[in-house]
């Protein structure tokens, strides 16, 4: 069983998909580990690093010769995949609904592509989900840049010179992003309110000291959607919702936005007129900005000005925290291997229940049924 682990070919990209520390551990279970030269340097693993762990460092042609599972961050260009082994499993963050035809071209070339962010969100799979370790990372990031672009700080200081007040902070969407970016931004000092559908969060923003902010009387989606996930709301709901933050939003220095919808566009939480309410100098970040973006104006690895606001939309945030994201990924994808090894076949073998969720080809079709379906 070789597992291959390439360098990143996005632009961008710092991550790696292992660290010295996991690739000592897959070597415990009996792998064999090739990582491509320079892999891991921009999270700050060396190449050492990786050979001192038990890892064969060489360039990509030797890194892919006969490997079984190869591994990566984002989805590898499908035609710089020469030289797996037949059926080899493609183990990374795949992105299957925006990179639909690189799926194709994965079960053209006859990969078993498996898409780590689809991993099912069940108790025994919580270790395994990429999306909930970068998620965490990127929310704590995402109140450190708005710190970085505020012209004031953060906590209230009572000085000599007199008192500076606490930045107000919202957050818009308390999944994992949200909860983590609540809890930096009260760290930090200031004073934090947040938001979100699912009723369910108003317990967790009380719990870290912050105000939740929600609509009330108006049927919510209690029931919530698939998974934990949030569904799309009543136009109703949106109605009363807009409504809410309009005369919330004009009192906030900072805001946070994180709203996602999973398969969908992100919802549009914030529009141009409503950032015209806000005081000169405010910050908005818009985690969501490559999924189409919470905040009318925000543009994908731009920070912009908007009425004297700032927009920032940073790409791929978790890659701002390379090392940590990339630990914690590493780990994702060790704990999934890990988890489905299969001591006598010296491989893993994946149930039904994940390998059906997370599987998008095999035997060179697509077989995904949210990919083949309708
Ligand atoms: P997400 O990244 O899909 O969305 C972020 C947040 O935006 C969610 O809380 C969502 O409800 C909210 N949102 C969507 N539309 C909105 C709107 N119009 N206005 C305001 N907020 C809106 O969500 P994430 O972070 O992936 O987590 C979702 C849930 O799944 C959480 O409850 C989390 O605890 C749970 N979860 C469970 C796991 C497991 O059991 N294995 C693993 C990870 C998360």
């Amino acid at each position: 069983m070789k597992i291959a682990v390439v360098r990143e070919q996005a632009d961008g990209e710092r991550r790696v998909a292992a660290t010295p520390e996991t690739v000592r551990k897959f070597v415990a279970l009996g792998a064999t580990v090739a990582v491509e030269a320079g892999a891991g340097v921009a999270a700050s693993f060396a190449d050492a690093a990786y050979t001192e762990a038990g890892a064969a460092v060489g360039d990509r042609a030797a890194t892919l010769a006969g490997a079984d599972i190869v591994l990566g961050v984002q989805g590898p260009d499908p035609a710089s995949l020469g030289g797996i082994a037949p059926g080899a499993w493609l183990v990374a963050g795949l992105n299957p609904f925006g990179e639909r035809a690189r799926v194709d071209a994965y079960a053209a070339a006859g990969v078993e592509a498996l898409a780590m962010e689809l991993m099912p969100r069940i108790t025994r799979a919580q270790s395994m989900d990429i999306l909930s370790s970068q998620s965490n990372l990127s929310g704590y990031k995402a109140v450190l840049d708005a710190a970085a672009e505020y012209g004031r700080a953060f906590p209230m200081m009572m000085t000599a010179a007199g008192t500076v007040s606490a930045a107000k902070v919202f957050v818009m969407g308390v999944g994992v992003a949200g909860l983590q970016a609540i809890a930096t931004a009260r760290r930090l000092g200031a004073q934090v309110s947040a938001t979100d559908v699912r009723s369910a969060t108003r317990e967790q923003i009380l719990s870290l000291g912050a105000k939740p902010i929600f609509v009330e009387g108006v049927v919510g989606i209690e029931g919530e959607g698939s998974g934990g996930y949030a569904g799309e709301m009543s136009p109703e709901y949106q109605a009363a919702q807009a409504e809410l933050v309009s005369n919330h939003l004009a009192k906030q220095d900072i805001v946070i936005t994180t709203a996602l919808i999973p398969g969908r566009p992100a919802p549009r939480l914030i529009s141009d007129a409503q950032l015209q309410t806000m005081r000169p100098g405010s910050v908005v970040v818009d985690l969501a900005v490559e999924q189409g973006g919470n905040v009318e104006g925000a543009i994908a690895g731009e920070v912009v000005e908007r009425h004297g606001v700032r927009i920032v939309g940073h790409r791929n945030v978790p890659s701002r925290l390379a090392a940590d994201a990339s630990a914690l990924f590493a780990r994702n994808l060790y704990n999934f291997l890990s988890t489905f090894w299969d001591k006598q076949a010296g491989r893993p073998v994946l149930d039904e229940e994940i390998g059906d969720a997370i599987r998008l080809t095999k035997d060179g079709e697509v077989v995904n049924p949210r990919l083949v379906a309708g």
